[in-house]
């Protein structure tokens, strides 16, 4: 090479490499730099609580390597915008104060070019701030119902009351609405309809993500972390499945992982672990989903560490169409023989009553080790539904709840659909709680019933409608709901359909959306559809009309509809039946019409309540 040549090959070259160290950008407290087409490093040198990062729910998820002097801290998979942002999702970054903050991306798309990579929307919009905007603006989120204060929610989990504290933990993904990352997330309450957001109670470790779990109040000190420890027991997830410990001191505010995790080890999928003690047998027992065999295994241990395979129950019984998953097994007083049966919940996804996921149940007798579950009169074990609706999954029981209640939460949602529901910086919203009990019906046979929560009455407003008995027939008999907080409210009625033999309540909005639910006495039955009742078409599983039985002898029945924005929740008053199903109207429903076909019907103690929240 001559000189001059290699003189201006030197100078190209400090040239490019001036322009290849300026186009590290500096922003907001980052400073982004880029590797290659798939490899950028985000520097964090501002100050502030969060490291807000833009998130796009199309965008394929980029593996994000937190590094703090250097070190690997977490590693997150993170859906980071690329052509617009959705939402920014908060990484508290004040335990790092005064490190080295340095995430590594490595991201899946393929680009052509560097500079194509540089395009995408997130690294703008990466920055260091002292607040985090969870303005709660979306429409769809509802009032009442717990939801995550920010991203996606799956199963409760670790349910326990303790010194006048509701706890419910649930799976969690900080960092985006759709399912990842699981973390326990963790709210409070005092009066089950208020929740406050605590955050992250266990997050993803080396033995994997935080799956569904229990905990229970270890009063006796028995597995030697504390007396009144809170245990919480989960499924860390991998390659493999396995279960783990954590344990509280404070009360449920802080958890630690026991060191010497897992405690519990098999060759197959089991997961979803729900312990309690039994104050019979006085041993801890354990229901753990065998979920890929259809069956729950129950275990018992002295000390929650070391476990004894008892039995199983399940193989070829009920519905077998899915996996089973997140078990719980109780015992509950038949509320007109005075009997006590055991309870046995094992939800399963897909093959639920109405497709997807649902919770079915079975009644009988636990010895201590061994479940056997009651037969109908033909011999056969059969098939019961806790809930008709679409949306209520992963159901399962709080420990230790005041006055021997045994009170429930599900998740409010169908995996046939929901990453798909129309919301943003949150997704999915618990049921309402319920309190179990057992009912003996006219055919022998024992069923759960779901009611309310007695605290759901503390909802309750005014009623804003004048007439609260009335007859019912052809010509269609119209009320108004309420307009305030987006019209939500708690709808009563008791309905007498011995002279009539269908009664149809429609609720409609301005854009003549509707939601019609018919109380068919003849056969004892009552369906909702929900196939015009907003926005149904971002899956095709979302439309429907599901349909529960009624057990009712005499046309009468007695119901409680609960609306809150995005969810209906018909309830026999009782709990003899219950559907929950999720809704997107475009705007609120504004009022109900009732209409009676084949005779008059009797409408009593009609109340429409606005409720205060
Ligand atoms: C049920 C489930 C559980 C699992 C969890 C993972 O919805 O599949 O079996 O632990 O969700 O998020």
């Amino acid at each position: 090479m001559n000189k001059l040549i290699k003189d201006a090959f030197t100078l190209l070259s400090f040239a490019f490499l001036a322009t290849a160290a300026s186009t590290a950008q500096e922003q907001n407290g980052v400073t982004v730099k880029h590797l290659g087409v798939n490899n950028t490093l985000i520097e964090v040198n501002g100050q502030g609580k969060y490291l807000c990062i833009p998130v796009q729910e199309s965008a394929e998820e980029a593996t994000v390597n937190v590094l703090i002097d250097g070190k690997l801290e977490r590693t997150l998979n993170i859906r980071l915008a690329t052509s617009k942002v959705d939402y920014t999702v908060p990484l508290d970054i004040t335990e790092y104060n005064g490190k080295n903050l340095l995430l590594n991306v490595i991201t899946k798309q393929s680009r052509a070019t560097v500079r194509e990579a540089k395009g995408d929307a997130c690294w703008k919009n990466f920055t260091v701030s002292d607040t985090f905007d969870v303005t709660n603006r979306e429409k769809y989120r509802p009032a009442y119902h717990h939801t995550p204060l920010y991203g996606w929610m799956n199963d409760p989990n670790g349910m326990v009351y303790k010194d006048g504290v509701w706890h419910l933990c649930y799976q969690w993904n900080p960092f985006g609405s759709k399912w990842q990352n699981l973390s326990w997330g963790r709210s409070t309450s005092r009066d089950l309809i208020h929740w406050e957001h605590q955050g992250a109670v266990l997050e993803p470790d080396g033995l994997g993500m935080i799956f569904s779990g229990s905990s229970a109040i270890d009063s006796t000190n028995s597995a030697g972390f504390g007396a009144n420890s809170i245990v919480a027991m989960y499924t860390s997830a991998a390659a493999s499945q396995i279960q783990s410990l954590a344990y509280s001191t404070d009360g449920g505010n802080t958890f630690t992982t026991y060191p010497a995790n897992p405690v519990l080890t098999l060759e197959s999928e089991a997961r979803d672990p729900n312990m309690f003690w039994n104050n019979e047998s006085k041993q801890w027992t354990l229901v753990l989903a065998n979920a890929l065999e259809k069956e729950m295994l129950i275990f018992t241990s002295p000390n929650m560490k070391q476990w004894t395979l008892q039995s199983s129950f399940g193989k070829g019984i009920g519905a077998q169409d899915g996996v089973w998953e997140c078990p719980d097994l109780f015992q509950l007083n038949v509320s007109n023989t005075g009997e006590k049966k055991w309870v046995l919940l094992c939800n399963i996804n897909p093959g639920g009553i109405q497709g997807g996921s649902a919770t079915q149940y079975f009644i009988g007798e636990f010895d201590g080790k061994t479940f056997k579950a009651d037969t109908d009169a033909n011999g056969n074990i059969p098939t019961k539904w806790m809930d008709y609706g679409k949306d209520h999954y992963a159901t399962v029981s709080w420990s230790d709840a005041p006055d021997k209640r045994r009170t429930v939460i599900g998740w409010m949602s169908n995996w046939q659909y929901a990453a798909e529901i129309p919301t943003m910086q949150f997704r999915s919203a618990n049921t309402l709680p319920r309190d179990l009990s057992l009912f003996r019906y006219s055919d022998g046979q024992y069923y759960l019933a779901s009611a309310p929560s007695p605290e759901m009455l503390n909802l309750r407003d005014h009623s804003i409608n004048k007439s609260t008995r009335f007859s019912v027939g052809k010509k269609v008999k119209t009320f108004s709901l309420p307009t305030k907080n987006d019209g939500i409210c708690e709808i009563v009625m008791d309905l007498d359909t011995r002279r009539s033999s269908k009664v149809t309540m429609t609720l409609t909005n301005k854009q003549q959306e509707k939601v019609i639910m018919t109380y068919d006495a003849q056969n004892a039955q009552l369906s909702f559809d929900r196939t015009q009742s907003g926005l149904v078409n971002f899956s095709q599983d979302f439309p429907s009309v599901t349909v529960n039985p009624t057990y009712s002898e005499n046309g009468k029945v007695s119901l409680r509809i609960f609306i809150d924005r995005s969810s209906i929740e018909v309830f026999e008053k009782e709990g003899r039946f219950v559907q929950t199903n999720l809704v997107f109207p475009t705007s609120p429903y504004t009022t109900l019409s009732l209409q009676s076909n084949g005779g008059m019907a009797r409408v009593s103690n009609f109340k429409v309540y606005s409720l205060k929240y």
